[in-house]
């Protein structure tokens, strides 16, 4: 295998253990969040850096709607400041951003702000910033499946023409390569409803940091180690 076989073109993150990282300082929940939104910025600039093509993060998933009202106001406001911040950085730094996820669950300002991101970085070329913000995987599952039922439905096409290529299509991401690493932080070793059709051949790592806490250089030692991994794809 030659060093181009592993090249990085998808990074994806869980973005976990603001909480955890809020607690240990007995400090609320939300003071986490201003913290990991901080890493956010960090992240995205030296992903790009280090030639990262696609960064899909995960902000907000459908499950997280359950959590105290008072916690998830907390992380729309963060939002909200993060949509407004964002578009000189990102415009300087050549990232497209788009958003994956049930955008209808969001608020109307949210959403419109949302739209105006993704038109105005539209034509940027160095790297997309992928957030998923309300986002399951079960559910973008069970979507695409709708839109293909409709589909044959109405004779447009028949079961055969189903395939996965077809199916992929149909998902959020239909416009990215499939991610080729997936880290997730603070210790948790699951996937929690991201990207499940997505990362079937990804390579999955699990670092006992907090997001708050993690960083460009523990960044580069993850995708050093990808580096060395061995993709076989299930040949031999
Ligand atoms: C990740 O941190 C951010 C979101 C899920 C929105 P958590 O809020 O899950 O932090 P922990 O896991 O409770 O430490
Ligand atoms: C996953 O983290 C969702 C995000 C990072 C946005 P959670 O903290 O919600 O996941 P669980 O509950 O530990 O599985
Ligand atoms: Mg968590």
């Amino acid at each position: 295998m030659t060093d181009t076989d592993n090249q990085l073109r998808h990074l994806a993150i869980i973005m976990d253990g603001n909480g955890r990282w809020a607690k240990k300082r007995g400090l609320p929940r939300a003071m986490g969040h201003r913290k990991g939104a901080e890493t956010v910025k960090e992240i995205v600039r030296a992903a790009g850096e280090m030639g990262v093509r696609y960064l899909t993060l995960y902000a907000f998933s459908t499950e997280n709607w359950q959590r105290s009202e008072e916690e998830v106001s907390a992380l729309m406001d963060l939002l909200r400041q993060y949509l407004k911040y964002d578009l000189k950085e990102l415009q300087e730094n050549g990232v497209r951003i788009i958003f994956i996820g049930e955008r209808r669950m969001l608020d109307d300002d949210i959403i419109r702000q949302m739209a105006h991101l993704e038109e105005a970085t539209a034509a940027n070329e160095k790297m997309t910033l992928c957030i998923a913000l309300s986002y399951g995987s079960r559910q973008e599952i069970v979507s695409a499946a709708q839109k293909i039922a409709a589909l044959a439905k109405r004779g447009d096409i028949s079961p055969e023409d189903v395939d996965i290529k077809m199916f992929s299509d149909m998902l959020y991401t239909k416009d990215m390569p499939d991610p080729d690493l997936l880290i997730r932080t603070s210790g948790e070793q699951r996937i929690s409803n991201y990207l499940l059709w997505q990362i079937a051949y990804a390579e999955l790592f699990f670092t006992p940091t907090l997001w708050p806490d993690f960083g460009k250089e523990e960044l580069a030692s993850i995708i050093q180690n990808f580096n060395q991994r061995e993709r076989r794809y299930g040949k031999v």
